[in-house]
């Protein structure tokens, strides 16, 4: 272990900062043929209910031009054969890497079921936390109907927070015209911290059929074009709350883009859509910020925030037309 990529993050301690991003690591042990799962911070689970779910109807993802877009509509095996069939495998290689469990429901109480049922279950799985996602713009219920909703979101924090005593990060979605209350609203709600942030609303259209491609029309834009976008959401979360742990995620592809999370203000990160393109991506950023650290004579949790640390920023120029 290098000392130089330790972070903590709230009550997390991470062997570094990061983590593979719930939805693009299946459950865990899919990725162990390119590299051993114990290498990394952690993983976040694909997104768990109570119950089984098939998902919406294909196709479910399209390559963009700076990414992709997915719908696949929370498709998982549900919470009893997650526990059954897919920790043992996973125990056997977890190593020093944390497990974060991806939780979602239809509607608040869902949320509070399926928490009830991971605090239940917690010594058997080994988690370390729960993410809360209540930002999946792929559903009709649930999802951003719920994240972009504050009395909804807080609902479903307040049922989880209510049902266990993990250490809960809640994930954040884009697409509502200011994040900061959401993530005022979680930490009210006694949450631990944050991830942000989920996928941004997008849609390509097929030229020669004139239809949208995607199944349900619309999906959630991931992938380089979203950096900059994660990346002004982490700076501003940081600035408002400077004590809140904060998982950056979205668009990040190597160290650098990163790095770029981490000067912004967040603890640790994750990585999603990248690993499609590159199966290694995660080992190369931890490769590549052990070197930086190094070269540098400084560590990560030393980097997190010191975006924040030059002066006031200038307000950003507003078009007046
Ligand atoms: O459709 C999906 O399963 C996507 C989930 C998410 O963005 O949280």
């Amino acid at each position: 272990m290098n000392e130089r990529l330790v972070v903590t993050c709230g009550r997390i301690t991470f062997q570094n900062p990061v983590l593979a991003a719930s939805g693009t690591f299946g459950y865990g042990s899919e990725f162990e043929r390119f590299f051993p799962l114990a290498s990394l911070g952690g993983f976040v689970t694909k997104t768990l209910f109570v119950e089984p779910r098939d998902g919406n109807p294909p196709p479910r993802v399209a390559e963009t031009s700076a990414g992709m877009i997915n719908s696949i509509g929370l498709a998982n095996v549900g919470w009893e054969a997650f526990v059954a069939e897919k920790v043992p495998d996973l125990k056997a290689i977890v190593g020093a890497a944390r497990m974060l469990v991806n939780i979602a429901g239809n509607a608040p109480d869902e949320y509070r079921a399926i928490a009830a049922r991971v605090e239940g279950d917690r010594e058997r799985v080994g988690c370390a936390g729960i993410e809360v996602n209540v930002s999946c713009p792929n559903v009709k219920e649930g999802g951003t109907n719920i994240g972009c909703d504050l009395h909804q979101f807080q609902a479903a924090v307040r049922g989880v927070r209510e049902e266990t005593s993990l250490p809960v990060f809640v994930k954040l979605s884009p697409n509502v015209a200011d994040v900061v209350p959401f993530a005022a609203c979680a930490i009210d709600e006694g949450a631990d911290g944050v991830s942000l942030i989920n996928t941004v609303y997008g849609m390509q259209i097929d030229i020669e059929k004139r239809r949208p491609v995607l199944g349900t029309g619309s999906g959630g834009l991931s992938g380089p074009a979203i950096l900059p976008i994660g990346v002004y959401w982490t700076h501003k979360v940081r600035a408002a709350f400077p004590d809140l742990p904060i998982l950056g995620i979205g668009g990040i592809a190597t160290w650098r883009d990163a790095l770029q999370y981490l000067l912004a203000g967040a603890h640790a990160i994750q990585v999603g859509t990248a690993a499609f393109v590159n199966p290694l991506a995660c080992v190369e950023i931890i490769a590549g910020l052990e070197r930086y650290c190094s070269q540098r004579d400084t560590t990560i949790a030393e980097l997190s925030g010191a975006a924040h640390r030059g002066g006031r920023l200038a307000e950003a120029a507003v078009w007046t037309g």
